[in-house]
C-alpha cells in the first residue's frame, strides 16, 4: 500500500511503522492518523506478522496532534467529526505493538506511545501533555492512560502544568519499559518485537488481552479472565509444543496454532 506520511517495513515476523513528517516533527494530522491505523489494522490481519514497532525520528516521536490543522475548528466540527476517535481503533489491534520513542513525545505523541503495549525510550525521549498551554486538554486518552501508567501525582503535575519528563523520570514513573542509548533505540525495539514475534501469536494475544484487562475491570473479574484464558491456552498445539520442548530440553517450534 502507498502511504504518504508513514513508512512500513517488514523484517521476518516484525513490522515497523515509521512516522514520516519530519518537517512538522511528525505532528499527527488526520492523514497520519488514518494511515497509522490502516497500516496497523492491515498488519494485524496478517498472520505472518507477530509484532509491530511504531517509531518516529531521532528528534521527535511525534510533537503532538497537528495544531495548525485544528487551530480554527469549531466545537461543532470537532464534535461532529468525533476528532481523534480514530486513534482508539489502535486499541482493537491484537498483535502486540512496541513504541520506540526518541525525542519529543508530546500531547498526542505521548498519547500515541501510550496506546501501544509497551514503550522503549531513547535517553533523549521527552514525554509531556502540554495541551493545557494551548487552551485544551488531552484528547487521545492521555488523562486516563497517563494516570493509570504513572499515578495521580505525576499525571496531575504533567497535565496541569505541561511539564515534560525525560526518559529516566519516565522509567522511574512506570511510563516506559526500558531506556536505551539513542543509537540503540530501533535495534532494541525491534529485538523486543522479534522476541515477542517468536512466541506463539495466539498466546501472545491472550497475554496482551489479559494484561489490558487489568485496566478495564475489577481484580476478581480480571483474574477470572486470566484463568479462563490460561485454560484456553491448553487447546493450542503451541502449549503442547512449548511444554514438550521444555521437558526435552530443546527450543520450542511454535506454529501459531
Ligand atoms: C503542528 C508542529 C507541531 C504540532 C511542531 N510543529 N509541533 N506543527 N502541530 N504539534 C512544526 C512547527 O510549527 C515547525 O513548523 C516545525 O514543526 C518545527 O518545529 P519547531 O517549533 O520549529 O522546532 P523546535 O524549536 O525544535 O521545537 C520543538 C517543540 C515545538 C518543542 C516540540 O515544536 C513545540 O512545542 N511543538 C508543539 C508541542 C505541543 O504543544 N504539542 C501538543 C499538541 S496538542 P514550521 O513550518 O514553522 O517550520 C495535542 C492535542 C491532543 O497533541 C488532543 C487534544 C486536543
Amino acid at each position: 500500500t502507498d502511504y504518504k506520511t508513514i513508512l512500513v517495513e517488514r523484517d521476518g515476523r516484525t513490522a515497523t511503522i515509521t512516522l514520516n513528517r519530519p518537517k512538522a516533527l511528525n505532528a499527527l494530522n488526520s492523514e497520519v492518523m488514518n494511515e497509522v491505523v490502516a497500516a496497523a489494522e492491515e498488519l494485524d490481519r496478517d498472520a505472518d506478522v507477530g509484532a509491530i514497532v511504531i517509531t518516529g525520528s531521532e528528534k521527535a516521536f511525534a510533537a503532538g496532534a497537528d495544531i495548525k490543522e485544528m487551530a480554527t475548528k469549531t466545537f461543532s466540527q470537532v464534535y461532529g467529526d468525533n476528532l481523534f476517535w480514530g486513534w482508539e481503533r489502535l486499541t482493537q489491534v491484537r498483535t502486540p505493538i512496541v513504541a520506540a520513542v526518541a525525542g519529543y513525545a508530546l500531547g498526542g505523541g505521548c498519547e500515541l506511545a501510550m496506546l501501544c503495549d509497551l514503550i522503549i525510550a531513547a535517553d533523549t525521549a521527552k514525554f509531556g501533555q502540554p495541551e493545557i498551554t494551548l487552551g485544551v486538554i488531552p484528547g487521545m486518552g492521555g488523562s486516563q492512560r497517563l494516570a493509570r501508567a504513572v499515578g495521580k501525582a505525576k499525571a496531575m503535575d504533567m497535565v496541569l502544568t505541561g511539564r515534560q519528563i525525560g526518559a529516566d523520570e519516565a522509567e522511574r514513573s512506570g511510563l516506559v519499559a526500558r531506556v536505551v542509548p539513542a543509537d540503540e533505540l530501533l535495534t532494541t525495539a525491534q529485538e523486543v518485537a522479534n522476541k515477542i514475534a517468536g512466541m506463539s501469536l495466539p498466546i501472545a494475544m491472550l497475554a496482551k488481552d489479559a494484561v489490558n484487562a487489568a485496566f478495564e475491570t475489577t481484580l476478581s473479574e480480571g483474574v477470572r479472565l486470566e484463568r479462563r484464558s490460561f485454560h484456553a491456552a491448553f487447546a493450542t498445539d503451541d502449549q503442547k509444543e512449548g511444554m514438550a520442548a521444555f521437558v526435552d530440553k530443546r527450543s520450542p517450534k511454535f506454529t501459531n496454532s
